[in-house]
């Protein structure tokens, strides 16, 4: 089997690295990153450390407008699936270059592979949420993390190709644990002590974008006595300044540059209590057991919230100080998104 897989973002590195894995066992793996990420800190890191192979091909789309981004994407990714003529054309999540991969792939002789179909946020307005719906409707297998992904889909219609798997990012993160030191490097790096520590990332566009959202969240984290560790997406760098928060951010922050995935997991396994807009950490705290405050009105990863480790508290101050205050605890030990070998099952479908 040839698949031609189609990466672009920081947390499709680390979901394809687990596939990726799996596939090259017996399958011949075309891999292309649409350079929708590019700096060396959201990029290159994660291929080094993941082990994942070097891309056949880099498109180096950048950064640019929706339209513009997807559609250059798309122009280059049908070139190269007319080249290889890939039997399956593989992508993750939700971002630009996932929805370029799908509407490339279903005009032309390939199936679509989805992985981590059927979330939604109920959210329209948030790109992402765009870029679900088409990509699930357009694809020929839909890779699932839970039954909730399953109940989506079937409202939407779709029953046929539906495969829960398990979450990816799971067996990303039992594969990394396995290499790292209880106390990793990081911690000592940046001169913090274990459970000392919040560590917050912000990149949604919702609260980037929006000054007064984000004025209320850099308020809160800047008035919580303890250290708030945070590493800072490029997008919101330029955002801070463009506000006028930058100065009061550095000041009172551990404001540091994104770190690679070890240091990341690392610093959340080791935290008192994670703070995000992200998808993929608000599950990653919750793998690790690590009270989740999340800066968002929905998520595509419900069962977060109903087993009690994560609360949505959007933009709002007092909501936020509240769970600063009293952060969530789970004590549940359900596992909603399968048992960590997502990655062998993917590819046992595909094969099959
Ligand atoms: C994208 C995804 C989002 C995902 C996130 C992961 C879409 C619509 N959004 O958001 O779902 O959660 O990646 O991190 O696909 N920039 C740099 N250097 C880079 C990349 C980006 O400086 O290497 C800056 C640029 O100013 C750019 C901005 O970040 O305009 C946003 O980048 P973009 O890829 O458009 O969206 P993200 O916010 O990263
Ligand atoms: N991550 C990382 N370094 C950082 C911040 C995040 O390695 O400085 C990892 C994190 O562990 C997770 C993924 O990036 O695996 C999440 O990506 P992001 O928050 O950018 O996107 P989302 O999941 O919201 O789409």
């Amino acid at each position: 089997m040839k698949v031609l897989s189609v990466i672009g973002a920081r947390p499709q590195f680390v979901k394809a690295s687990v596939v990726s894995r799996e596939l090259r066992k017996h399958h011949e793996e075309i891999l292309v990153h649409t350079g929708q990420h590019y700096d060396e800190e959201l990029s290159d890191v994660f291929f080094e450390e993941l082990g994942i192979p070097k891309p056949d091909h880099n498109l180096g789309v950048g950064s640019a407008s929706h339209a513009k981004q997807t559609g250059e994407m798309m122009i280059q990714l049908e070139e190269l699936v007319t080249e290889y003529d890939p039997d399956v054309v593989l992508s993750y999540g939700d971002t630009n270059s996932t929805l370029a991969a799908s509407i490339v792939a279903s005009k032309m002789d390939a199936e679509m592979a989805h992985v981590e179909a059927g979330l939604r946020s109920f959210n329209r307005d948030m790109p992402e949420e765009v870029n679900r719906i088409l990509t699930d409707h357009v694809s020929d297998y839909l890779f699932v993390p839970s039954q909730q992904a399953i109940e989506h889909l079937e409202a939407e219609g779709i029953t046929e190709s539906v495969y829960n798997v398990g979450d990816v990012m799971y067996d990303a993160l039992l594969w990394v644990q396995e290499s790292s030191a209880d106390e990793p490097a990081v911690l000592k790096r940046l001169g913090l002590d274990p459970n000392n520590y919040i560590l917050a990332t912000v990149h949604r566009p919702r609260n980037t974008d929006d000054a007064e959202r984000l004025a209320a969240i850099i308020d809160c984290l800047c008035d919580d006595p303890r250290e708030v560790v945070f590493p800072a997406h490029p997008r919101t760098v330029s955002c801070l300044a463009d506000h006028g928060l930058l100065e009061r951010a550095d000041e009172e922050l551990t404001l540091i540059d994104p770190v690679g995935y070890g240091d990341f997991i690392g610093l959340q396994a080791n935290s008192e209590l994670i703070v995000t807009d992200s998808g993929g950490i608000q599950k990653e705290a919750f793998f690790l057991n690590i009270p989740c405050v999340t800066l968002r009105e929905e998520t595509e990863w419900p069962e977060t919230v109903e087993e009690g480790g994560n609360v949505l508290v959007g933009a709002d101050p007092e909501k936020i100080r509240d769970a600063l205050a009293s952060p969530p605890i789970s004590t549940s030990d359900a596992t909603p998104y399968g048992d960590g070998t997502a990655g062998e099952k993917i590819v046992e479908v595909l094969s099959s």
